[in-house]
């Protein structure tokens, strides 16, 4: 299993020594939340931080962009340090079409879905997408409690990646807590992503290793 933290739960003020801390604790990716105040009623940060973050840091930048048609930044997030880009289904006219942009521009491309999305959004996608992220609270906001049917989901995801021969990870984020991780990786997820049951808990190595104890009992 891959915890990849989520940065919206981390002190923005010292976003350097946070990263630090992660790599300290054995972790190696990190999950960043970009937000546009339209897609979800949030915002965050954008190219410019990720780049400022990228200097200081060789984790691996796990960009989830919560923006309407994420399209037209492609280029300026991979050129900001992203390793991975995942966009919205719901976010995209043309989703094809910004998957083989990611790709074109050097990073690995993702597909989120929200809790109501469902699966057969990405089913033809699959062999080209390095990831998909199941959303597990409706996005916008750390914090928030599980959505419970989204365990079925990632379930279902799993068998239609077997079925496509894909190599395609299942990541799930949102309300991912000690209680849950471990039925998530064993319905199929391959990255949890965590916010507030990681950042409120240091030191950090230690809840790393509480989150990996949890998931392989
Ligand atoms: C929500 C974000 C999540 C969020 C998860 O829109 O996509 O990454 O930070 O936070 P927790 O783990 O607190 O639910
Ligand atoms: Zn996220």
């Amino acid at each position: 299993m891959i915890l990849s933290p989520s940065l919206l739960s981390c002190d923005f003020a010292r976003l350097a020594e946070e990263l630090a801390a992660l790599e300290a604790a054995g972790i190696t990716w990190a999950h960043l939340d970009v937000m546009d105040g339209s897609f979800v009623p949030n915002i965050t940060f954008g190219p410019p931080v990720i780049k400022a973050m990228r200097k200081t840091s060789r984790l691996f930048f796990d960009c989830h962009l919560m923006i309407d048609e994420p399209g037209r930044f492609v280029d300026d997030y991979a050129q900001a340090g992203a390793d991975l880009i995942c966009v919205h289904a719901e976010a995209t006219h043309h989703l094809e079409r910004t998957c083989a942009a990611i790709a074109q521009a050097g990073a690995k491309p993702a597909v989120a879905l929200n809790p109501a999305t469902p699966l057969s959004a990405v089913r033809y996608l699959l062999p080209q997408l390095s990831m998909v992220l199941i959303m597990s609270v409706n996005p916008g906001f750390g914090g928030q409690s599980f959505i419970p049917f989204c365990l079925d989901k990632v379930r279902e995801l799993k068998a239609m990646i077997v079925q496509a021969g894909a190599q395609t990870l299942i990541q799930v984020d949102g309300g991912v807590t000690l209680d849950n991780c471990a039925e998530l990786v064993h319905a199929g997820a391959d990255v949890l992503v965590s916010g507030s049951a990681f950042f409120g808990f240091p030191p950090y190595g230690e809840r790393h290793s509480q989150f990996q104890e949890r998931c392989q009992g």
